[in-house]
Parts: C-alpha cells; structure tokens; sequence
C-alpha cells in the first residue's frame, strides 16, 4: 500500500426529509444563488418547488441555468459561467443527477479563474479557485456529490474529458432517498452499473490492500443484493437509500486510499459517448467484461478473487484461468439480468465508429490504465469484441 493523505472536504448530509437543512448550509456563504438543474425532472416530482421554498427562507436572489444534458456540454458551461458573472453570483447549488454536479463544478471553477475552462479541462492551464456551490443528489451513480471529479463533452471537437481540481468539491451535499423515487428503471440500472464499474475500477491494480478489497466487495456485493429488489419496487425507501450511500462511497475516496485503481473502461467509455451520446453506465456496462477479458493475464487471481468472494463461484477442476473466465461471465450475467445492455449493437453502433473511438481514448495520453498499460491497439480489439 502506498502512502497517502485523505481529504474530504464535502460535508454529506443524509437522509429523510434532510432538505430542511438546506437555509442552514446557505447561511452567510451566498444570497446570490445560481440554481443549476438539467431537463426538468425536478419539477416533474416537486423537488424544484420546495427548493425555491427553502431559499425564499433566507431571502435569496436566484438566477437559474436548466436544461444541463446527460453528458454535460461545454457550451452550457459557458452559459453557466456567463451568469455568474453577469450576476454576481456568490454560490451555486446543483440539483440533479452526475450531469448536473459535473456542470456545475466546471462552472464554478471556470468563473474563478482567467484560463479558459476547456483549458482548465484538459489540462493546458491549472485551477485557481471557485465559486463555492453545493448540491441536492437526485440520482445515485457518480459519486460526483463526494468527490472533486467532473466529466465534460465538448461537441465542437467531440472530446468527452474527466478532470478534476482541488477546488471542486461541493461544499456539501444533500442525499434524501426520496429525491431518487422518481428515477426511471433505465436511470436506475445505469446508475448502479456505474456505481459497480466505480468498485471495480477501484478493484484491479497490484497492491496489497486486504481492507480496501473488503471494503470494494462489500459495496459489489450490496449492489448485487439490492439490484433485483429495488427494480421490483421503485418507490423502496430502504433500497433506494441503500443504493444511494453505494453511490456516494464508491467514488468518494474511502476505499480507495493507499492505492491507485485502474479507469482504462471510463476511458473507453467516455469516447464512446464523446460520439453517440449513450448514457455512461450502458456503456460501462457493455465495456467492463471485455475490458477484464482483455487483461486477464496481468492477476488471473484478482478475477479468481472476484468470482469467489463477490459471485459466490468456487473453482472445479477447471483451470485458474477458466475459473477467472467464469467470474467475469457472472457480472455479465448480473448485468443482463437486471436489463442492462451487452453489446455495441444495443446503441446501433458498429464497426464504422472504433478507429475514431479508438483516436479518441488516446487524446490526451498515449497509454491508459493502471492494471495494465493499455494502447490505441488495446482500445480497438476491445471495441471490436464489444460488437
Ligand atoms: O435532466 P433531468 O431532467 O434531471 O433528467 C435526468 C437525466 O435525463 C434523469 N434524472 C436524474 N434524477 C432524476 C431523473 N429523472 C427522474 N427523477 C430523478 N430524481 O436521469 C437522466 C440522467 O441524469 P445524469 O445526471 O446524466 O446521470 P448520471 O448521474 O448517471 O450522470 C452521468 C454523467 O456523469 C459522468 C458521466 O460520464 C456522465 O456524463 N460521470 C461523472 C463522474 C464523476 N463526476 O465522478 C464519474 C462517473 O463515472 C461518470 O463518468
């Protein structure tokens, strides 16, 4: 295990009807608020109502920015960084889903700072600062809530780029399970694929990190018990809350210090909704098994782990590669059962695209990946089984 420093400056605020607290978590840091929120599910449900309540409480002057789409763009960045400035805003508040918070830290540290935030982003000029913000979770999934990450698409150059600074960590965040009621089924399978892929990126590298792996398996399993439950009924306040603290635990840092993981599939991943526009835990969902094919022999016995201790299997006379090979089926399984997609076809893409995918996944580096050093070569054999 390496050394390492933990920080987490968000403060996570929990529960049923926790919205109250929200005048309290303003208070003294902002009257100009920016209220940031995507294509409208928040007053579909009546989130957005009794947000406007709670600041009418401390007298708020609210500007708003809607209609952030699933994959943020750059241009509502722009737009969102435009009316902090035009406004004098002094705190954003996302409400929403990854989406959201991802914009809104973009525009948050975009308005502090005289680079341009695609700069910012990929990594041509450093963060200075940011508008402080918070945010209301209404999905589980990214982690985004607890964590300094932001996913960005630019559509003018179709580069779909993670980054992230010290200064974008929300204030704090607001997770009531019964902001998520409303999450439909395919939101929801997404989102706990995500919330696995994050356990599994953290899963694979060569450290030694006997608790950490406890910690991984513990929040696969979770997922895997409560997947099929919260699919039959999803209004569970039990099983939404459940999901809920997975979400936030598998990518706010705890299990996942003294070691870095992996993220070759959220690469692969991010190039391919950079250009077909899918939703990120689809597409996670079709990569990760043959991303974990595809690497295999570089710690047969970390799959041989996961098969054992997460899916239950035990090894037969099969060899130790086979058994691996079964492991990885199992959370291929896991994942069509629930209704999640498993081939490139599911999203109409075919062959045509890779080379470009491909490009694509070494925009910014030649190499990717921590469990094993992958290249443009690596990228295309994993797309072209992922047909
Ligand atoms: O836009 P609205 O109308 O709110 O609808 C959204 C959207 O259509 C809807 N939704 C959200 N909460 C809802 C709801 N519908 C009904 N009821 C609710 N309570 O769900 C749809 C998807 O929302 P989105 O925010 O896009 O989903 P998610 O949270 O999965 O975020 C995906 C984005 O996060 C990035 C992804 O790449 C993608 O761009 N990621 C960010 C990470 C991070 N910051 O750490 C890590 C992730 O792995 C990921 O890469």
């Amino acid at each position: 295990m390496n050394n390492f420093i933990y920080h987490n400056p968000t403060k996570l605020i929990f529960g049923e009807d926790t919205l109250t607290e929200l005048p309290k978590l303003l208070n003294g840091k902002g009257k100009n608020i920016l209220l940031v929120y995507g294509g409208g599910s928040i007053k579909k449900n009546g989130l957005y109502d009794n947000v406007l309540e709670q600041l009418k409480a401390i007298d708020a002057h609210v500007v708003e920015l809607s209609g952030v789409e699933p994959n943020p763009r750059l241009t509502t960045v722009r737009k969102g960084i435009e009316l902090v400035h035009a406004h004098g805003v002094d705190f954003i508040l996302a409400v929403g889903g990854g989406s959201t918070i991802d914009c809104t830290k973009a525009i948050a540290v975009g308005a502090k700072s005289d680079a341009d935030i695609w700069d910012i982003i990929t990594r041509k000029k450093a963060a200075k600062g940011a508008v402080p913000f918070g945010t209301i979770l209404t999905l589980a999934a990214t982690g985004s809530e607890m964590n300094a990450g932001s996913v960005i698409t630019n559509w003018q150059t179709n580069e779909k780029v993670g980054w992230g600074s010290a200064y974008s960590y929300p204030a704090f965040s607001i997770l009531d399970p019964k902001h998520t009621f409303s999450v439909p089924k395919n939101q929801t399978i997404y989102g706990m694929v995500d919330i696995m892929s994050h356990a599994l990126e953290h899963y694979f590298h060569h450290e030694t990190t006997p608790l950490q792996d406890r910690m991984v398996e513990g929040i696969l399993k979770t997922v895997i018990e409560t997947a099929p439950k919260l699919l039959e009924d999803l209004e569970n306040y039990e099983h939404r809350q459940t999901i809920l603290y997975a979400g936030t635990m598998a990518l706010n840092g705890m299990v996942s210090m003294g070691y870095n993981g992996d993220w070759a599939t959220h690469n692969l991943e991010h190039a391919v909704s950079a250009i077909h526009d899918i939703p990120h835990g689809g597409g996670l969902a079709i990569l990760f098994p043959h991303w974990m094919e595809h690497v295999l022999d570089a710690d047969i016995h970390r799959f041989k782990q996961l098969g054992r201790r997460v899916f239950d299997l035990e090894q037969g006379t099969e060899s130790d590669r086979d058994f691996a090979l079964r492991a990885i089926q199992a959370l291929r399984d896991f994942w069509t059962s629930i209704g999640a997609p498993s081939t490139l076809k599911d999203y109409d893409i075919d062959a045509s695209s890779i080379e470009d995918m491909a490009d694509r996944t070494v925009q910014l580096s030649d190499t990717f990946g921590g469990f094993k050093s992958l290249n443009r070569d690596d990228a295309v054999a994993i797309y072209n089984a992922s047909l």
